[in-house]
């Protein structure tokens, strides 16, 4: 079969690794001139490093070189996936620097023909859009944006960020509280003149070491800690977890908040967030970037809680902001760490509206299949907490059912899995908008955070990932070396 995947980060590398193996015809195209995806030269901001440890952080059957830390610096990944590319042969296959502009069903809808902007066009039997749930970095509209703008005022998303020589001895406004604004806080601080981060709201950071020496994995990237957050479905030891109101689960996790507030000194820094951690699992679950509390502490970072941009503006020749708790300053640089938006705008409108729904939560069968939509499927939409992991099932499912090895259930019965799914998850995440969230307000399908829908996660939850496992009958259990 000609297949043709769009993406060649960790879900587009691995399905072309897969697909190949399996004797298909694949063309992988990327817009960027390397692999990596999230991770390549294009995107990485200063400092940026894993989330995850790196046991966690790698495809089945390619480890990360032993020489490599717990936590692996951004062009350690991008040269981990450059190796893959080496050792699976997969570079004939790659057409980088190439974007997708636009991917038609045939006339037959029997494959789809792609555009690129080289003014290349080609027709594939089937198309994999593995392009990534954080590939689209979301800028708010701000008032006042050109006359900021022409007094020298620069406006960015943190993944454009290429050198901190950019904020050297400048005013440096952050927006956002998630990661990547944290991340970017911390390095712009060690040279930026002023670096104040506008958080409309505070969210729960977990540090890397729970108490100074737990490593966060054993709390959060574990079936015990899969279990602490309430599922679509309860089994075995989480219905005692969850009885009564998830007492017990949520007494755990109480026990865990007390320990990272007091860890943090997140009520001395007034940085305390208003809801508690167990609704962590709503909002968006990420690790406590180092030094972030200790440069608020030192007053290198100042952070406006419940705060946002009212609006940019001129004055005397010089780019300024104003913020909605009343304050105005000097602004160089606003850098927006805003999470991403989950679209494919490559394909034709009439089959984006079979593929979401009014609300633009994806409808996807396990995350990959859209049900009414022929010879099309989805890798790495299923991202969680162990993102390679879900989306090398993810790969393999789709190869498991090109080539018939397993059989779907009938539309109407994957139709209703999916409403279900998402139901759950709009209850989950508050009627969350398809925005592409951290660790799990997504929408998920497989490893510890399954998204569904739009890039939000549902939990942090191997059980996604079995789900898919299931599917193709392969174990469900993973080796704990090397985790
Ligand atoms: C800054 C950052 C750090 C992260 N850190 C972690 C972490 O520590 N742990 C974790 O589990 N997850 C992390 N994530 C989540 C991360 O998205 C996944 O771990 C994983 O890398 C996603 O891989 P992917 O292949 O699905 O998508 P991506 O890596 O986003 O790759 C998609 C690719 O598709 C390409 N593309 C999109 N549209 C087109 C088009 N029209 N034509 C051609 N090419 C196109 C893009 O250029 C991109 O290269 C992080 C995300 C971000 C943004
Ligand atoms: N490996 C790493 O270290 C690393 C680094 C960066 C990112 N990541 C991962 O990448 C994913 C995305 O993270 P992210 O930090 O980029 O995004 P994010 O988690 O979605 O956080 C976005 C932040 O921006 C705020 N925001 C959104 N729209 C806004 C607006 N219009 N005005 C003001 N504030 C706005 C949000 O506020 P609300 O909460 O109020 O919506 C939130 O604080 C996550 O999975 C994260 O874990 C990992």
């Amino acid at each position: 079969m000609k297949i043709a995947i769009v993406g060649a980060g960790f879900a587009g590398l691995s399905s072309a690794k897969v697909l190949t193996a399996l004797g298909h015809d694949v063309t992988v195209y990327d817009s960027t001139p390397d692999v990596g995806g999230v991770w390549s030269r294009t995107r990485r901001y200063p400092g940026l490093k894993t989330q995850n440890n790196k046991g966690t952080y790698h495809l089945s059957d390619h480890p990360m070189p032993r020489s490599y830390p717990q936590w692996l610096r951004g062009e350690q990944v991008a040269e981990y996936l450059k190796s893959y590319v080496d050792r699976f042969r997969l570079e004939p296959v790659l057409r980088l620097g190439t974007r997708v502009t636009t991917a038609s069903p045939t006339a037959a809808e029997d494959g789809w023909t792609l555009t690129t902007d080289d003014g290349g066009s080609e027709t594939y039997d089937h198309l994999v859009v593995a392009n990534g749930i954080f590939s689209e970095p979301v800028i708010p509209t701000f008032d006042g944006r050109e006359d900021f703008e022409r007094a020298g005022g620069r406006v960015i998303d943190t993944g454009s960020l290429r050198s901190l020589s950019e904020v050297e001895g400048k005013n440096v406004l952050m927006v956002g509280y998630g990661k990547s604004s944290c991340d970017v806080a911390v390095e712009v601080a060690t040279v930026a003149e002023s670096t104040t981060v506008a958080a409309r709201g505070l969210l729960w950071k977990v540090p890397r070491y729970v108490g100074g020496f737990v490593n966060y994995k054993y709390l959060l990237m574990s079936r015990f800690g899969e279990a602490l957050f309430r599922y679509q479905t309860l089994r075995g030891l989480e219905r005692l977890l969850h009885a009564k109101d998830s007492l017990v689960a949520d007494g755990i996790i109480g026990t865990l908040q007390k320990v990272i507030t007091r860890q943090l000194r997140l009520k001395e820094l007034g940085l305390l967030p208003n809801k508690p951690l167990k609704t962590i699992a709503k909002t968006s679950i990420s690790l406590a970037t180092e030094g972030f509390y200790d440069a608020v502490g030192e007053g290198r970072i100042d952070v406006r809680r419940e705060t946002e941009v009212v609006r940019l503006y001129e004055k005397d020749g010089r780019p300024w902001a104003e913020l909605s708790d009343g304050t105005r300053q000097r602004a160089d640089l606003v850098i927006c760490g805003c999470g991403f938006t989950q679209r494919v705008p490559f394909l034709p409108d009439e089959v984006q509206g079979r593929i979401t729904d009014e609300n633009g939560n994806f409808q996807l069968y396990r995350q990959i299949k859209p049900v009414d939509v022929p010879n099309l499927t989805f890798a790495g939409y299923n991202s969680s907490f162990f993102s390679p992991l879900s989306a090398e099932m993810s790969a393999v499912w789709i190869g498991s059912y090109l080539a018939g090895h397993h059989t779907l259930p009938p539309a109407e019965r994957m139709r209703q899995t999916v409403r279900e799914r998402v139901n759950w998850m709009e209850e989950r995440t508050d009627g969350a908008v398809p925005v592409a969230r951290s660790w799990s307000r997504s929408r998920c399908t497989t490893s510890m955070r399954c998204s569904t829908t739009s890039g939000s996660t549902c939990r942090p939850s191997p059980r996604c990932c079995s789900g898919c496992c299931r599917c193709v009958r392969a174990p469900t259990r993973r080796s704990p070396r090397n985790w």
